[in-house]
């Protein structure tokens, strides 16, 4: 394929695939054969929004700042996901791995390790996002979805949060939430309409 564009850094930190249908272990990558590749492009139409930042100098992150500032991420804390540093590890690595949705955003960004943020597409299919150290995500509010960590067994994520941080996790079926209702027409139902524009123009 000719490319049209230079690589986009964020390639580089996030990768997104379609995963296959095996019950082996969660933390293999899953991939289809042959693998079908996500772009970054179809992970924004499903509303998950990304950057890649300086991992190493977050502290002092001017992108990070701005980011921040412009869409209202007052609170900050880290979660770091190994069995001496999470208490209940096992019972959360667990919980994690159940599909579920939140009522707000869920923000990660992965400042050491790597991990896994699995996305339903449009059509309900599993999409793995990979996420390593630099990469920055935005799962909607209202998307089902779920987290494992990958063979290398650690991340350390910070999260962020618009005010007092709800972690509560819904369980699929959720359906009926307002934030459930609002994803769907916002980014799954709109898909038509975007359709139709295309095809318009
Ligand atoms: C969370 C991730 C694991 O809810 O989905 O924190
Ligand atoms: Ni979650």
């Amino acid at each position: 394929m000719v490319s049209e564009s230079p690589m986009d850094p964020r390639e580089e930190v996030i990768q997104a695939w379609y995963m296959d249908d095996s019950d082996e272990d969660q933390r293999l990558p899953h991939h289809k054969e042959p693998k079908e590749l996500v772009s970054l492009k179809q992970l924004d139409e499903l509303g998950v929004v990304s950057w890649r930042l300086d991992a190493d100098n977050y502290e002092t992150d001017e992108e990070l700042k701005k980011i921040r500032e412009a869409r209202g991420y007052s609170y900050m804390d880290f979660c770091e996901v190994c069995p001496e540093k999470l208490p209940n590890y096992d019972e959360k690595i667990k919980h994690f791995y159940e599909e579920h949705l939140h009522t707000d955003e869920e923000i990660r960004y992965c400042v050491s390790g790597s991990g896994y943020f699995d996305v339903r597409d449009r059509n309900d299919k599993w999409i793995r996002i990979w996420v390593k150290k630099g990469a920055m995500i935005v799962l909607p509010a209202g998307s089902y979805h779920r987290f494992t960590l990958d063979s290398d067994n650690y991340i350390k994520a910070m999260r962020l949060f618009v005010g007092d941080p709800v972690w509560t996790p819904h369980n699929r079926p959720n359906d009926d939430l307002p934030a459930r209702k609002e994803y769907l027409m916002n980014f799954v139902n709109k898909g038509d309409t975007q359709q139709s524009v295309d095809a318009a123009a």
